[in-house]
């Protein structure tokens, strides 16, 4: 079986529809037909101002909402990257193989830092934790979003470099993106990607949002003026947004929506996808609090999927040791 391999940030209370969409939802999908690793990625949140309290349970809460969604421990491994001491073993060996100006020119970093008053070199080298994280398990395929494609090019990069110089180490692996929900869009500014930050507090649709609060997010999300429920991103990025949420949550069609609503306004189809989303998404919220009832029942899944893990980790770390000359660890 493919190994897959894929990670996710605790920085807020809840997840949206962008990580769902355009990652979650692969996740889940491909646990059966391949060898799965799917993680909290706690290490990278703190690359940003955080408060220790709240990151804690976030990550909690993190994993019970993985579960919720359908992330299932009896068909991968789930953990916390933290439990994992491995990640930042292998990411030191990999800083050491990344040149500056490479790092430098990460698009991700750019954004972020600009955003913060205080930027640290952990921003920095956040993405050579994230090939450290993927390399570590001889990933062949990673399910992430669009705006994770240059890490992963990054990635790609330093497992060929490391190979080249030391022989045969690590897996090159692939990103596996869906195109139609590789970016979901802000739904107040659909020029945008859906993202925590939104300026607009209808932008983002959080998967713990109430069913309500779902349906009003839907229902005011920017369209265009031209009243065509019609596919065409470049010219109705609104609309072709909620299209491409209507065919994921549906399991519908472009082109069955498109026939569905000719003739008909925008008014039906928000309305329409508003029961949709709500009706999807709505289960979670219960869900996710019965995972975090269970303490002991959560933390002996985190335990033992970092045992797992650790059991893969610890064999590519070694390898990788050797290669450049280290003592094991003892
Ligand atoms: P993060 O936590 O920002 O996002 C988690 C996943 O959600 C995807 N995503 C989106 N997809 C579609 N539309 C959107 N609007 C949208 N917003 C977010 C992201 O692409 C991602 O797949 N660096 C990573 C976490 C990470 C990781 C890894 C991923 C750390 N180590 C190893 C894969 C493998 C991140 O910040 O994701």
């Amino acid at each position: 079986k493919p190994r897959v391999l894929s990670g996710i940030q605790p920085t807020s209370d809840s997840f949206h529809l962008g990580n769902y969409l355009g990652a979650i939802r692969q996740w889940v999908a491909m646990q059966d037909s391949t060898d799965a690793f799917y993680f909290v990625v706690d290490q990278h949140a703190i690359t940003v101002d955080h408060d220790p309290k709240v990151l804690h349970q976030r990550s909690r809460v993190s994993a019970a909402q993985l579960l919720a969604l359908g992330v299932d421990p009896e068909r991968c491994t789930l953990f916390i990257q933290s439990q994992v001491p491995e990640h930042t073993m292998l990411a030191w060996i990999l800083g050491t193989e990344t040149g500056f100006g490479e790092a430098s020119r990460m698009t991700q970093f750019k954004d972020k830092s600009a955003k913060q008053e205080r930027t640290t070199v952990g921003l920095f080298t956040y993405p050579i934790l994230q090939a450290a994280d993927i390399l570590l398990y001889q990933t062949d395929q990673v399910p992430v979003g669009e705006d994770q494609r240059q890490h992963l090019e990054l990635t790609r990069d330093l497992a060929i470099r490391f190979n080249t110089t030391y022989g045969a180490t690590f897996t090159v692996p692939d990103a596996y993106i869906v195109k139609e929900t590789a970016t979901i869009k802000d739904l107040a500014e659909p020029e945008k990607k859906m993202s925590k930050s939104s300026p607009s507090p209808r932008g983002c649709l959080y998967l713990l949002d109430e069913p309500n609060q779902m349906r009003k997010k839907i229902k005011s999300a920017v369209t265009d003026s031209d009243a065509e429920v019609r596919y065409d991103p470049e010219h109705k990025p609104g609309v072709s947004n909620l299209m491409n949420i209507y065919a994921a949550l549906g399991a519908t069609t472009h082109e069955k929506i498109e026939a569905e609503y000719a003739g008909k306004g925008y008014g039906d189809f928000k309305g329409d996808l508003a029961e949709v989303v709500a009706e999807y998404l709505g289960p979670i919220s219960a869900k996710t609090k019965e995972f975090l009832a269970d303490k002991a029942e959560l933390d002996r899944i985190l335990t033992a999927g970092a045992e797992k893990a650790r059991h893969v980790a610890a064999r590519t770390l070694a390898k990788a040791y050797k290669k450049v000359g280290f003592y094991p660890p003892v």
